[in-house]
C-alpha cells in the first residue's frame, strides 16, 4: 500500500467517511517484520484510540491515519489500540464492554509497552477521546504529554441523532435501552454508550448511577488524584466538528453541555460548575494556556488531510 502522501483530499474524505461505517470485516493491514525502533529515539510516540463502530486496524480509517503519521513523522512509534483479541472483538467491545474495564486494560497494556516508557501523545477519536482522558486521569505512568480529542464527548451525549451506515439497527436497540433506563446497573455495565449518557433532566440519577462519565468528571466527589494527573498534560487539544450530526449536543466536544434541568440551552465549559469550582483542574489548565479549542468544518470525524496537517500534526512533531 502506498503512503498517504499521494492521496488526494477526495480519498481522505472517503477514508474519514469510512470511520463511520460499521462492523468492518475489511482486510487487516498485515505488517510483516515490523520496523525497528531506536531506543534513543527522541520522537514522542503516539497512541490512538478509535471511535464507536471502528477498530484499531481498518486500513481505511485508523490504519490510514497511522500510516500517514508514520510518513509525516519519520521514526515515530504509533500504537493503535485494539480492545480485545481481534478486530471483530475490538469493534464489538466499542459497544458492549464496560468502559472502566476497557480503560484498565489499556492502562496495563501501555504500562507494559517498552516504547512508551518515556511518555507518549494520545489521540482519541469520538468516544475514544473521553476514554483516553480517563487513562490520563487514572494512569499517570507512563505519562501522556499531549492529549488530542477529535470529536470526543467530554460531557457525554443526550441523544443519538444519527447512527451511521449499516449499523442503524444497532442504534435503534441502543436508543431503546438508553430511553428505558440508561442508569440501571444492568444497562450501565453492558452498554458503552450508556456510560457516557448524560441526561440533564435527571441530573441526580446521572450523578448517582453513571459508572464512567460521572466518575471521571468528578460529579460525585472530587478525586484529587484525577485533578493532579490531568494537570500533568502539557496540552489538552479538543476538536469540535462544526457540522456534526452524530453528537448531541456538539458543544460536548469542547467540554460544554446542556444546562441542567432542561434540554435546549447549552453552556460552555467556562460557564459550567465543573470549571467554576475547578473540580477537575480545567480552569487552572485554561489559565496556563494548556487547553486548545479547535474547530473543523464538516460532519463528525470528517476532515481533510490539509486540515490534519495544519492543525494536529504540529503537536506530533
Ligand atoms: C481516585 O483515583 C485513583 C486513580 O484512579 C484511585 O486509585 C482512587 O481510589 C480514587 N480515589 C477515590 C476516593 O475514589
Ligand atoms: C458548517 O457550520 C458552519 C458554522 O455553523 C457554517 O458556517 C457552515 O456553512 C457549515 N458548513 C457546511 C458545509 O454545512
Amino acid at each position: 500500500m502506498q503512503g498517504l502522501g499521494q492521496a488526494s483530499s477526495v480519498y481522505w474524505f472517503r477514508m474519514t467517511a469510512a470511520l463511520l461505517s460499521f462492523l468492518l470485516v475489511a482486510p487487516v493491514l498485515l505488517v510483516t517484520g515490523g520496523p525497528v525502533y531506536d531506543s534513543t529515539n527522541k520522537i514522542v510516540p503516539l497512541v490512538l484510540w478509535h471511535g464507536m463502530g471502528d477498530s484499531c486496524c481498518n486500513p481505511l480509517s485508523m490504519g490510514a491515519i497511522k500510516k500517514m503519521v508514520e510518513k509525516e513523522v519519520p521514526g515515530i512509534y504509533v500504537l493503535s489500540l485494539m480492545i480485545g483479541k481481534n478486530v471483530i472483538e475490538d469493534t464489538e467491545n466499542g459497544f458492549f464492554k464496560d468502559v472502566n474495564e476497557q480503560v484498565s486494560m489499556v492502562c496495563d497494556q501501555l504500562a507494559k509497552d517498552p516504547q512508551l516508557k518515556g511518555g507518549y501523545n494520545a489521540m482519541g477519536f469520538s468516544q475514544g477521546a473521553q476514554f483516553l482522558r480517563a487513562v490520563a486521569q487514572r494512569c499517570p505512568s507512563p505519562p501522556i504529554k499531549t492529549l488530542i480529542s477529535v470529536g470526543g464527548q467530554h460531557q457525554g451525549v443526550y441523544g443519538l441523532p444519527r447512527c451511521p451506515g449499516e449499523s442503524s439497527h444497532i442504534c435503534d436497540i441502543i436508543r431503546k435501552a438508553l430511553n428505558s433506563g440508561a442508569y440501571s446497573d444492568l444497562v450501565q455495565k453492558h452498554l458503552v454508550q450508556a456510560q457516557y449518557w448524560h441526561d440533564p433532566l435527571n441530573d441526580d440519577l446521572y450523578k448517582k448511577h453513571s459508572l464512567f462519565l460521572a466518575d471521571i468528571n468528578q460529579e460525585r466527589s472530587v478525586n484529587e488524584t484525577y485533578k493532579k494527573n490531568l494537570q500533568r498534560l502539557e496540552k489538552f487539544v479538543m476538536v469540535k466538528f462544526l457540522n456534526d450530526t452524530v453528537v448531541d449536543p456538539v458543544v460536548s466536544e469542547w467540554f460544554g453541555f446542556l444546562k441542567t434541568g432542561q434540554a435546549k440551552e447549552t453552556e460552555t465549559l467556562q460557564e459550567s460548575v465543573l470549571y467554576k469550582e475547578d473540580r477537575l483542574g480545567l480552569a487552572a489548565m485554561d489559565k496556563a494556556k494548556k487547553l486548545v479549542f479547535l474547530t473543523s468544518e464538516g460532519d463528525h470525524l470528517q476532515f481533510t488531510k490539509e486540515w490534519f496537517d495544519t492543525n494536529l500534526l504540529p503537536y506530533l512533531r
